[in-house]
C-alpha cells in the first residue's frame, strides 16, 4: 500500500527520497512523487504514474534542489492511478504539499463544504480534499501550519498517515498518524520520516514510532516534538531498531521471493534461538511464560488475521486444540471487527500479522481489547503496530520480508504456533512428556529439513514449465494439510494469476469434482498421516476423470505414484509439522510458474504487501 517517505536535514533530500521510495516498492503501489522546498523558496512538486523508475526519468532536468522534502508511493483507492490522482497534493494556492496513506472517509461532506467557500480540485482522491482542509483553516483562523493540521484533523473521519511541507517554513516537516504506520528517525542534525523503519535503516538506529492521534512536529533546527490534537506534548519514546542492508536487498537471486523461499532454513533457526534448549528439548516462550495463568486458564483461543496469516493460524488452530485442549476459533479479522462477536474476559485472542499493520487485524485487535480480552501478536516486524497494540507476544523473527507474496512469514508463524502450544500444553499437562518431546526435537531439525526439502527446486521448475498453460488449479489437502493447500492455492494465484482454490481433499465429490477434466490440474498432499489412505483414494477419483495431478508424497511413496502424474517427495516429520515442509515446494511451484508466465513476482498487479486500508 501508500508509502511515505520524508527527509530535513543538512543534504539534499531528492537522492534520500528517491531510495526511500525504492525501500517501499514492495508494499505496491502504482504512481509515485516528491515535493522540495528548494534554496530559492519554491515548493516544487513532481509525480507520475508508473514505477519509482518512471517518477526518475520524469525528473531528469528537473530542478532538484532542496534538503527538505516528503515522497509518496500511492496504492489508488480514490481515483484511479495516474499522474493527477499521484501524490504530493498542492493545496489550490499550491503553498503547501500533502502526501497521505489511508482514507478520509468523510472527504465527500468536507469536500462540498471547501467547494461551497470557492475551492476548486485537481484531483479525484480524498487526499487532496485534506490538504485543501489544512489551507482553508490556515487561512480563515490565521493560525500556524501545525494548528490548521490540529483542527482539519478533529474533521477528518478514517485513517491517515500524512507528512506535510509549506513553502513559507522550509525547516519543518509535519507528520500524522491515525490507523496507518508512520516512525520518525533520528539523524544527527538531520530527521528521516517513512510509512517503514527499514526503508531509511541506512541512516539510523534511533526511531520514534509516532502513535494514533500524535502530530510529529519535524524542525531541522530543533529537537523532535510530538503533540496530540489537543497540543498536548507527549513522551519523545526512542527505540533502538538494528537491521542489516542486506536483509533488504536481493542478495544475487532474480527476485526477493525466491531469495525469501531459500532463506527459510535459516529463518526458523532465527526463529527458534533461545526458545528451545537442544539438551533438554524444553520449549520457553517468554510471552507464555510472563502470562501463564491468562493461558492456563483461557476458555477459548480466538485467532484473527489476514490472508497467509490467517492460513497459518488454521493450523495454529489443529496444533492448540490438540496440544492444549483448549477450543480455537479462526476469524477473518475483517468480518470479526463487524460481527459483533461474543470475547470474554478469559478468552485469549491472538493476532497473526506478518507486518503488524493490517488495518482490519490492528481493528480486531482493538476490539478484543475493549472487550477485555487478553490479546496475544504473532508479528514480524518489531514495533510494528500490533505489536505494540498487543498485551503480549512472540515475534518470528524471520527478517524483514520484502516479496508481496508471504512465505518466510507464514513458515515463521507456523513454527511460533507449534512452540506456543507446546509451551502452554506443558503448563497444562495436555501433553504426554513423549510427544513434547517429538515435536521440539524435530522442530529443532526443521533448519535441516528445510534445506532437504529445497533439494526439490529444481524438479518443481521443471514441472511448473509444463503447468504454465493451465486457467485453473485445484488444490487438496486434509487436516493440518487442509490449510497448507488453501496457502498453496493462494500463493499460486497472488503471483501467476491463475485462478486456484484449495478444498478439503474430502469435499472434492460435493462440488468440485464437476470441475475436473484434463485443463484442470490438481495438487493433492498426500504425505503420511491418519488420512493417507483417503486422500490416495481422492486422487483416484480424479485420475479416472481423467484430470492432471501433481502430488506431494513422502519419499519413497510408491502408492500415489501409480496414479499421480507427478510426485514431488519430501522428507516426513511429525505430522503436526508437516505444512511447514509442505509449503516449501508449492511456494516454488508458484514462483516458478509466475516467471514462466512473465508475471512480476515480487510486486504482482493490484496487490500491496501491508494493507493499511479496509
Ligand atoms: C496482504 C499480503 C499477504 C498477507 C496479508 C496479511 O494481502 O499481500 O501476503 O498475507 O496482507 O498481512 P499481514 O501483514 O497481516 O500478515
Amino acid at each position: 500500500m501508500c508509502g511515505i517517505v520524508g527527509y530535513v536535514g543538512g543534504r539534499d533530500a531528492c537522492p534520500i527520497l528517491l531510495k526511500g521510495l525504492h525501500r517501499l516498492e514492495y508494499r505496491g503501489y502504482d504512481s509515485a512523487g516528491v515535493a522540495l522546498v528548494g534554496a530559492d523558496g519554491a515548493l516544487n512538486v513532481y509525480k507520475c504514474k508508473g514505477k519509482v523508475t518512471d517518477l526518475e526519468h520524469f525528473l531528469e532536468g528537473k530542478d532538484l534542489c532542496g534538503s527538505i522534502g516528503i515522497a509518496h508511493t500511492r496504492w489508488a483507492t480514490h481515483g484511479v492511478p495516474n499522474d493527477v490522482n499521484a501524490h504530493p497534493h498542492y493545496s489550490e494556492s499550491e503553498s503547501i504539499a500533502l502526501i497521505h496513506n489511508g482514507i478520509i472517509e468523510n472527504y465527500r461532506v468536507l469536500k462540498d463544504a471547501l467547494i461551497e467557500n470557492g475551492y476548486t480540485f485537481r484531483s479525484s482522491t480524498d487526499s487532496e480534499v485534506l490538504v485543501n482542509l489544512i489551507e482553508y483553516v490556515r487561512r480563515t483562523n490565521d493560525c500556524s501550519l501545525l494548528e490548521a493540521v490540529q483542527q482539519a484533523l478533529k474533521q477528518v473521519v478514517g485513517a491517515y498517515a500524512i507528512a506535510i511541507i509549506e513553502k513559507s517554513n522550509p525547516d519543518e516537516i509535519i507528520a500524522a498518524r491515525q490507523s496507518s504506520p508512520m516512525v520518525v528517525g533520528l539523524g544527527k542534525d538531520e530527521y528521516f520520516l517513512s510509512s517503514d523503519a527499514a526503508s531509511i535503516i541506512e541512516y539510523t538506529e534511533d526511531f520514534v514510532y509516532v502513535n494514533d492521534g500524535e502530530i510529529a512536529v519535524i524542525n531541522r533546527h530543533k529537537p523532535l516534538k510530538v503533540v496530540t490534537l489537543d497540543n498536548h506534548e507527549s513522551h519523545v519514546d526512542i527505540k533502538k531498531l538494528q537491521l542489516s542492508i542486506s536483509q533488504l536487498e536481493k542478495g544475487g537471486y532474480p527476485h526477493f521471493m525466491l531469495k525469501e523461499i531459500y532463506e527459510q532454513p535459516g529463518t526458523l533457526i532465527d526463529c527458534i534461538r533461545g526458545r528451545i534448549n537442544a539438551d533438554t528439548y524444553e520449549v520457553k516462550l517468554s510471552g507464555v511464560i510472563d502470562n501463564r495463568s491468562k493461558f492456563v486458564d483461557a476458555r477459548r483461543i480466538i485467532f484473527v488475521a489476514c490472508g497467509t496469516s490467517w492460513h497459518a493460524s488454521l493450523i495454529g488452530e489443529h496444533l492448540i486444540e490438540s496440544i492444549c485442549r483448549i477450543p480455537v476459533e479462526v476469524e477473518y479479522a475483517s468480518e470479526f471487527r463487524y460481527r459483533n462477536p461474543i470475547i470474554r474476559k478469559d478468552d485469549i485472542v491472538i493476532a497473526v500479522s506478518q507486518s503488524g499493520e493490517t488495518a482490519d487485524t490492528l481493528a480486531a485487535v482493538e476490539l478484543a481489547r475493549k472487550a477485555g480480552a487478553f490479546v496475544f501478536g504473532i508479528c514480524n516486524v518489531v514495533g510494528s503496530s500490533i505489536a505494540r497494540a498487543t498485551d503480549s507476544g512472540a515475534y518470528i523473527h524471520v527478517g524483514p520480508e520484502i516479496g508481496v507474496a508471504s512465505t518466510k512469514a507464514f513458515t515463521g508463524q507456523v513454527t511460533v504456533m507449534a512452540m506456543l502450544a507446546l509451551a502452554v500444553g506443558r503448563e497444562k499437562g495436555t501433553v504426554s512428556e513423549d510427544y513434547y518431546r517429538e515435536v521440539s526435537k524435530a522442530l529443532l531439525e526443521l533448519p535441516a529439513t528445510l534445506t532437504e526439502v529445497l533439494e526439490v527446486g529444481g524438479q518443481v521448475k521443471d514441472l511448473a514449465k509444463i503447468f504454465t498453460y493451465a486457467h485453473n488449479f485445484i488444490y487438496l489437502g486434509r487436516g493440518y494439510n487442509y490449510p497448507t493447500a488453501l496457502e498453496g492455492a493462494l500463493k499460486l494465484k497472488e503471483i501467476s494469476y491463475i485462478h486456484a482454490e484449495g478444498y478439503p481433499a474430502a469435499e472434492m465429490k460435493h462440488g468440485p469434482i464437476a470441475l475436473i477434466d484434463a485443463e484442470m490440474p490438481t495438487v493433492a498432499i498426500a504425505t503420511p498421516d491418519h488420512t493417507y489412505e483417503k486422500t490416495a483414494s481422492n486422487i483416484e477419483e480424479i485420475k479416472a476423470r481423467g484430470g492432471k495431478i501433481i502430488a506431494v508424497t513422502a519419499r519413497g511413496d510408491e502408492h500415489v505414484r501409480k496414479s499421480a502424474d507427478y510426485c514431488i517427495e519430501v522428507p516426513v516429520i511429525t505430522e503436526c509439522l508437516m505444512p511447514i515442509v509442505v509449503s516449501i515446494p508449492l511456494q516454488l511451484l508458484a514462483y516458478y510458474i509466475a516467471v514462466y508466465k512473465g508475471r512480476n513476482v515480487d510486486q504482482p498487479r493490484n496487490l500491496a504487501k501491508s494493507v493499511t486500508v479496509e
